[in-house]
């Protein structure tokens, strides 16, 4: 941000912090701090150790060696509660709020303003207001939370950090679902924290918020810290190879693939309300960006493809032959693929084993879903898709559940390369996953479409869409409304037609 945080001593500051888990060092003797009134970014690649060091520092979980200070004090972290009394809060992607409930009465939840048991509302809402004011928030405070969107809900929780005094606030990837516009809220809101003498720590897999958001950054790698840095003195180059241990030599390794005969057509696709007339078409070695504002009806279409929702009308044929696709279940069997937005809850059995999850959606095709693999020939395909993905876990045996986001990303990930699917539905592919994994990802679907798959890639990442699609439809309110080739694509033209600001096709 723009002026230079103040320099003074560290609010918290954690020394030689180490934490093992079986098989896994998340943290090795690692030293951070954070000052009054500063943003201080954390960045790592999937299982770096980020989250972990989030944990200890909100006693979700304990150290194994290190010392925590706060305002210069040795302190024991044992439990959230206590984090939340010297002034820790944390902001993760799955929010604490009681949906039924108001935004006021989520706010003050167990800590109700009034006298004798007597709720005082006026005063409730007043505060609420305040806090929210504060925040440069508009969201009424009678709101419902299960009506409200996840910017307005993650505003929420913050305006409740800000109403139990916390002085640091934790945030794990906030941004990771929300749009621009809504990311320039939030920054907004950092920007008045800060300047509250909050201190804020923010993690996230956009590089370029690095510069945008923080006054210092720090990076981890394989668990321990490799440099803390300056924001503005940091480029993206030197934060990539920090984090990975080498230069990227290229973000978007696109290969010319000669394309082949259809493989899906879409024919009039309707679903009152939701999609409106979609057709198009879909060949082998073809990779198809679609674009779109989130909202647009992208995820809903390649929901309706996948036959995990029921279309009104419109006809869907793969190899030239009309095909009727009723489940998810018939979907694969027709060879089609979904990587889901929402993956922990779509995507994964999260208390089954890594190589179980990845080897799952092939199942049905290779073997005709009787045979079961066996357990040798499921580790070895498993091994290969964590070697390529590479994908942090001590053994394909692992349960999911026990890796970090990023790596339970990967699985579904591995999961839909390994299906052999003739075409591959992806919704944002790369959303949390770090850049050095967001090349393998690429190089793998470049890799499926040269063996002859055709697919489909939903992604709200420009620059991702301009840099590995053949071709690309945008969507807005439901509607296909413009198809660009890779070579008259851009960036202006994609954005134009996803706000209606250009005329139909062109
Ligand atoms: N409860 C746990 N049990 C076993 N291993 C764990 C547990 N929590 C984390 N780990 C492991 O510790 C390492 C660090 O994980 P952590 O969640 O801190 O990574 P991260 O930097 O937050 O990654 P991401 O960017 O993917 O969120 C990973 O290898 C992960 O699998
Ligand atoms: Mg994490």
């Amino acid at each position: 941000m723009s002026s230079p945080a103040p320099d003074s001593s560290p609010l918290l500051a954690v020394h030689r912090l180490s934490k093992r888990f079986p098989g896994v060092q998340a943290l090795k003797e690692v030293d951070f701090d954070v000052r009054p009134g500063e943003v201080h970014v954390l960045l790592g690649e999937n299982g770096a150790g980020k989250s972990t060091l989030v944990k200890i520092l909100t006693g979700a979980q304990q150290r194994d060696e290190g010392e925590i200070l706060w305002h210069g004090q040795p302190v024991e972290i044992p439990d959230p509660h206590t984090a939340q009394k010297l002034g820790i809060s944390v902001i993760y992607q799955e929010f604490n709020l009681v949906p039924y409930m108001t935004v006021a009465e989520n706010i003050f939840l167990g800590r109700e303003p009034g006298q004798r048991g007597v709720l005082d509302r006026a005063a409730m809402q007043q505060r609420a207001r305040a806090i929210l004011d504060e925040l440069g928030v508009a969201v009424k405070t009678t709101a419902r939370v299960a009506d409200l969107g996840v910017a307005e809900q993650q505003m929420t929780e913050i305006a409740k950090a800000l109403s139990l005094d916390a002085e640091l606030i934790i945030m794990d990837e906030p941004t990771a679902t929300l749009t621009d516009h809504e990311i320039a809220q939030l920054f907004q809101a950092i920007h008045r924290l800060r300047r509250r003498g909050v201190a804020i720590v923010y993690i996230s897999h956009r590089l370029n918020e690095v510069a945008q958001v923080g006054d210092r950054v720090t990076v981890l790698r394989d668990g321990r810290r490799v440099a803390t840095l300056e924001a503005q003195e940091a480029s993206v180059e030197t934060l990539i190879r920090l984090m990975v241990g080498h230069d990227l030599r290229e973000q978007y390794p696109k290969q010319a693939v000669a394309l082949g005969e259809e493989v899906l057509r879409v024919e009039g696709l309707n679903r009152i309300g939701v999609l409106h007339d979609i057709s198009f078409s879909l060949r082998r070695g073809e990779i198809l960006g679609i674009a779109g504002l989130v909202g647009a009806g992208r995820t809903e279409l390649a929901r309706a493809i996948f036959g995990a929702d029921p279309i009104d009308s419109g006809r869907i044929s793969i190899h030239g032959r009309p095909v009727a696709i009723a489940s998810p279940l018939q979907a694969i069997e027709h060879g089609i693929g979904l990587l889901p937005e929402d993956r922990k809850a779509q995507g994964l059995l999260l208390m089954q084993s890594v190589a179980n999850n990845i080897t799952l959606a092939a199942l049905p095709r290779l073997f005709g879903g009787m045979r079961p693999l066996s357990p040798r020939m499921e580790a070895e395909v498993a091994r290969r898709y964590i070697n390529e993905l590479r994908i942090r876990t001590p053994s394909e045996t692992r349960l999911v559940r026990f890796l970090s986001g990023g790596n339970q990303q990967k699985v579904v990930i591995a999961k839909w390369l390994c299906s052999q699917s003739d075409v591959l539905i992806f919704d944002e592919p790369t959303r949390g996953i770090d850049v050095g994994a967001k090349v393998e990802v690429y190089n793998l679907m470049t890799e499926l479409v040269r063996r002859g798959a055709a697919v489909m890639m939903i992604s709200s990442d420009l620059p991702e869409v301009l840099g590995m699609s053949d071709r690309i439809l945008v969507m807005r309110k439901g509607r296909i409304v413009g198809e660009l080739s890779r070579a008259e694509a851009t960036q202006e033209r994609i954005l134009g037609l996803a706000f209606g600001e250009v005329a139909v096709g062109a």
